[in-house]
């Protein structure tokens, strides 16, 4: 898909990730660096990741399940690819990943690659693919009901100006008895509307975040079983202003798995 309706927001957003921030080194707090070990199959798995795709690594945790042998995989906000070539890696050749992101500096990185990939995994031809568009219409990039096994995102879904949408929207994609499988960034109080306004605060994944409970209420809302947090970490800022700002507002990373029946 050539154009899609972004809200100012999603403008706001791409201009962020596609022509502000080079590299995870240009984030303002520690988020995409949050997680402490990686288990062995994952390192194997992230060492043959081509360094271009790395450098543009905007996520905060790990958002990868267990067994993903065979499955078809959707990664959510899939930015320069990582996540998605980890999975492409762990899904084996028979399974599949499709990457959705609004970005198109993000998409360039993650399609330059495809080939790099799966020669480096041995398959014979790629299983993964970037599609253009939002999370809140996967219905406009053509992905249908009851149709992936598993959804992933990692550091996004803060970023979706209409969260219930982005859930009804994951929900409706998913088998039954699939799984979202996500980190995110969340507020230990409400964040007041003059910092959601922030364009800086908001692309650094603070001020577009949710709290725990909001979020709770949401996804069962969207249709999800209740979510079950699988991991936390405290996201600290490294930069004096985005502080000041921020006041007492406390953030972490966590990764939740939701269900659906
Ligand atoms: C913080 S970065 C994370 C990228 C990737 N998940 C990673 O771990 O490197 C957020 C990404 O989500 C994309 N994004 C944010 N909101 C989106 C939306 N509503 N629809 C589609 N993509 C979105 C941005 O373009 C950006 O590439």
């Amino acid at each position: 898909m050539d154009s899609i309706c972004k809200t100012d927001k999603h403008e706001e957003v791409s201009e962020y990730y596609g022509a502000i921030l080079e590299k995870s080194a240009d984030l303002k707090t520690n988020a995409c660096c949050t997680v402490k070990y990686y288990p062995e199959n994952i390192q194997k798995g992230l060492a043959m990741i081509h360094d271009e795709v790395v450098e543009k690594y905007y996520g905060c945790g790990l958002t990868i399940p267990d067994d993903l042998k065979g499955l078809r995989v959707l990664d959510l906000g899939s930015g320069s690819g990582r996540d998605c070539y980890l999975v492409s890696y762990l899904v084996g050749e028979q399974g599949s990943v499709v990457g959705i992101d609004m970005t198109d500096e993000q998409l360039a990185v993650a399609n330059r690659h495809i080939n790099y990939h799966s020669e480096k995994f041995g398959y014979t031809s790629p299983n993964v693919e970037f599609k253009k568009g939002l999370i809140e219409k996967l219905d406009e990039v053509g992905l249908e009901d009851n149709s992936f096994d598993v959804a992933i995102s990692n550091c996004v879904i803060n970023l979706c100006p209409d969260k219930p949408a982005a859930l009804r929207e994951i929900f409706r994609v998913l088998k039954s008895g699939g799984q979202f499988y996500f980190s995110d960034v969340y507020s230990d109080q409400p964040v007041p509307e003059h910092l959601v306004d922030d364009p800086i605060l908001y692309g650094e994944c603070l001020s577009g975040a949710l709290s725990e409970s909001n979020f709770i209420q949401m996804a069962i809302d969207a249709g999800f079983r209740q979510p079950k947090e699988i991991e936390r970490s405290v996201i600290t800022i490294d930069n004096d202003e985005v502080s000041q700002k921020i006041g007492d507002l406390k953030f972490h990373s966590i990764t939740y798995s939701v269900f659906k029946d």
